[in-house]
């Protein structure tokens, strides 16, 4: 695995991928990785001739009272996962290199990023959107993969490189779990005994609203009070948001029609944890 921390040689070597003919793969990381981000690397594997995995901590998607100052990281480690997974080039720019002095540009998406995470975290999609554009713009990927518990960030970047005419394939992978159903988040390190035990309330109530609509409840006010009944039994948690939304548009829906994403924002002590369910006739 070849380490490049500049933009220019990142392009350098996607230019001489492109001219052989390779199609390129990115997954773009905060690091600290876990299963899930193993799991977007083998998407982009089978998805693309040589893989691409990004590890910036980006500060523009970071609030002022945020988690920038602590978000955990652990260079070697994720090194040796990635080596492990056979990944071609480990994309690792300084932040002088991202952000050089005087640095004033964004890249924003509209209506996708009002609602939600969006809402709750202003300027955060802006700094995702921006710094995906850049990383864009350094790899060239045909294709990147993006977790689904992100869902709103995967629809942001979808509207986007749609809208910019990219033609750059964007490929959702789906949530990993932890064996009691926590969904896998760098995040997940911050939470003591007791807050990782009151943080299983997010996927059984997405659970509960699942079975919910699988006997055939399609009312949003129904499935949601099944979320909230098991999120607010839980004393630890404060719910930020728990929603029945359009998937592509992030729109509120109050019936679960063709399909709807039934999206949560919960604080459990410091730290915010985000969780989705999907439903959908299968
Ligand atoms: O999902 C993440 O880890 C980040 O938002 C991303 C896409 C790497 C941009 O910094």
């Amino acid at each position: 695995m070849v380490t490049i921390d500049q933009p220019a040689q990142m392009r350098a070597w996607a230019s001489q991928e492109k001219r052989a003919g390779r199609r390129i793969g990115l997954v773009p990381t905060m690091g600290y990785l876990h299963e899930g981000h193993l799991s977007l690397v083998r998407l982009a594997r089978q998805n693309a001739d040589v893989c691409v995995a990004s590890l910036f901590v980006n500060p523009l998607q970071f609030g002022a009272n945020e988690d920038l100052d602590r978000y955990p990281s652990d260079a070697e480690g994720d090194r040796a996962k990635l080596e492990s997974e056979s990944v071609d080039v480990l994309y690792a720019p300084t932040a002088e290199a991202m952000y050089a002095p005087g640095y004033q540009t964004r890249v924003s998406v509209n209506e996708v990023t009002k609602r939600l995470c969006g809402a709750g975290r202003p300027g955060h999609f802006n700094g995702v959107t921006t710094v995906v554009s850049k990383l864009f713009h350094a790899v060239c990927p045909d294709v990147a993969v993006f977790g689904e518990k992100d869902y709103q960030q995967l629809a942001t970047i979808r509207r986007m490189v749609r809208d910019l005419d990219w033609g750059i394939e964007i490929v959702g992978g789906p949530i990993v779990r932890e064996a009691d159903g926590l969904a896998m988040s760098s995040r997940n390190a911050y939470l003591s005994e007791d807050e990782r035990e009151a943080a299983l309330a997010l996927s059984r109530s997405l659970g509960e609203a699942r079975r919910a609509y699988r006997s055939g409840e399609r009312g949003g006010e129904a499935l949601l009070e099944k979320v909230r009944s098991v999120l607010t039994a839980e004393p630890l948690l404060e719910v930020e948001y728990a929603e029945l939304v359009d998937p592509e548009t992030f729109d509120p829906v109050s019936e679960v029609g063709e399909g709807a994403l039934l999206a949560l924002a919960v604080h459990v002590g410091k730290t915010r944890l985000i969780d989705n369910a999907l439903l959908a006739a299968a």
